[in-house]
């Protein structure tokens, strides 16, 4: 998979992409991955990539000019351009697998107020927010897709098993059960018995149960 992010601040979007699973990713051939700075596509002297909004109103809104010259530039005919912004689709699970299978995402990161809308109807395929906040850019927003979506990639983690059973995985709505590791009593607080106990049935049990009393607590937005 090839990923393009675009924004004014790659050395945030790269970041981040750059440590562990992510640097391993990229070192393997899993996935190829650029971070372009948007004003190297803006034609004027003072590299300007935003304007005064239409209509008035606080903030500055991004011109539409150096999004275009970018993704005539980068474009391929298999290519998804997804917009991260909080006016966006919310970023789940199952839009991380689904990005998973593509071949090219192009991800643009917003500034400011926001970006003139004629890239949204011209240029852009899926507009997503990881969640009801506004960050300062997108670029932070980006990196988060572009981790949830690599880390699925075949191959990229080391055990499979591992995204499978985890939180929000296929059709799962409950969060993942407690985890322990050694020592088995760590400042007056034990192991629970049936984890200790080596049978599996038991444990497969007990951690259903957690799982559902976990996400009472923490999401019961879940359970609806
Ligand atoms: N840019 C600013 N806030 C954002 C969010 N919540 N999701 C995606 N992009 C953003």
């Amino acid at each position: 998979m090839r990923i393009d992010i675009v924004t004014i601040f790659p050395a945030i979007a790269e970041a981040p992409l750059a440590e562990s699973i992510m640097k391993r990713a990229r070192e393997a051939g899993a996935v190829e991955i650029h971070c372009h700075d948007l004003r190297e596509y803006t034609t004027d002297k003072h590299r300007k990539v935003d304007d005064i909004p239409y209509g008035g109103g606080p903030g500055m809104v991004m011109k539409p000019e150096p999004f275009f010259a970018c993704v005539e530039d980068l474009r391929t005919p298999e290519a998804k351009v997804i917009l991260m912004t909080p006016q966006g689709s919310a970023f789940v699970q199952r839009q991380a697998e689904n990005l998973a299978r593509e071949k090219h995402l192009i991800l643009l990161c917003g500034h400011y107020e926001g970006v003139d809308h004629r890239v949204v109807e011209e240029l852009v395929d899926l507009e997503l927010s990881i969640g009801d906040y506004v960050l300062t850019n997108g670029a932070i927003a980006a990196a988060v897709v572009v981790d949830a979506v690599v880390r699925l990639i075949p191959g990229v983690l080391g055990d499979e098993r591992s995204s499978e059973q985890e939180s929000f995985a296929g059709d799962g709505k409950l969060l993942e059960a407690p985890h322990y590791t050694r020592p088995v009593e760590f400042r007056g607080r034990t192991v629970p018995e049936v984890l200790q106990s080596g049978h599996h049935a038991k444990i497969e049990q007990w951690r259903e149960e957690q799982a559902v009393i976990r996400t009472r607590e923490n999401r019961p937005d879940l359970l609806e």
